[in-house]
């Protein structure tokens, strides 16, 4: 097989990719892409979540590919879309992936007030999310105090996208650059998000904190 996946997620990720919910890039790429997510945190000295959200998950990717590399982690997919949260909950079961997978259909602002999702998650990804201040408000509410934020970048992403004292604003602390086969930034949640924060659906993209 060569990228190191199982037949089961690369065969989803195809049908996935057949449904137009992945980008045109081979499916190898985007396996060994979403690997880096594992690989930009381990860097920063997380090893293994016990659990993770993958925030807008779209078609699967990353957390397909990181629920193999963390075989012992809850793992939800989240998304917005009702149709990739059907795809992916049919093909969780039918590949009787769901003793650690999950899907949760439902927008990021919302789910991140809910009592036994907020604070409580070691782990979010996000890949292709939003803007950086968009991604973090969605993203921080979830992380549990000391949980890390990771984000992939474009090749020409720079820190600067990340403002430290804007990123505070969520209890986040600075952003890391790491550099695991793509670009990456990796945030530790230093203190429980503020309450007030995600704001209201299409609050964090309209006027973004940074
Ligand atoms: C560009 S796609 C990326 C999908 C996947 N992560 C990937 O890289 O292939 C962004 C996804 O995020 C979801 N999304 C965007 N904003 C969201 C929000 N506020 N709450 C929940 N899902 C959201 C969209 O429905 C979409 O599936």
């Amino acid at each position: 097989m060569g990228h190191g996946s199982s037949a089961h997620v690369t065969e989803i990720l195809a049908r996935s990719r057949a449904l137009g919910f992945l980008g045109p890039t081979t499916l190898d790429l985007q396996i060994e892409h979403a690997r880096g997510f594992a690989a930009a945190l381990a860097a920063q000295g997380v090893d293994s979540p016990a659990s993770v959200i993958d925030l807008g998950s779209g078609g699967g990717l990353p957390g397909l590919v990181l629920s193999e590399i963390w075989p012992e982690a809850r793992i939800i997919l989240m998304d917005g879309s009702v149709r990739r949260c059907e795809f992916l909950s049919e093909v969780i079961e039918e590949f009787g992936l769901s003793e650690h997978v999950s899907v949760l259909a439902g927008r990021a602002e919302d789910l991140g007030h809910r009592e036994d999702l907020r604070g409580a998650i070691d782990v979010v990804v996000a890949r292709s999310f939003g803007p950086p201040a968009v991604t973090a408000e969605c993203g921080a509410p979830f992380l549990v105090e000391g949980g890390a934020l990771v984000v992939s970048e474009p090749p020409e992403g720079r820190a600067e996208r990340w403002p430290a004292e804007g990123v505070a604003t969520l209890g986040l602390g600075p952003a890391a650059s790491v550099v695991e086969g793509s670009h990456f930034v990796v945030l530790r949640q230093a203190a429980l998000c503020p309450e007030r924060y995600p704001r209201r659906v299409g609050v964090p993209a309209k006027r973004p904190i940074f």
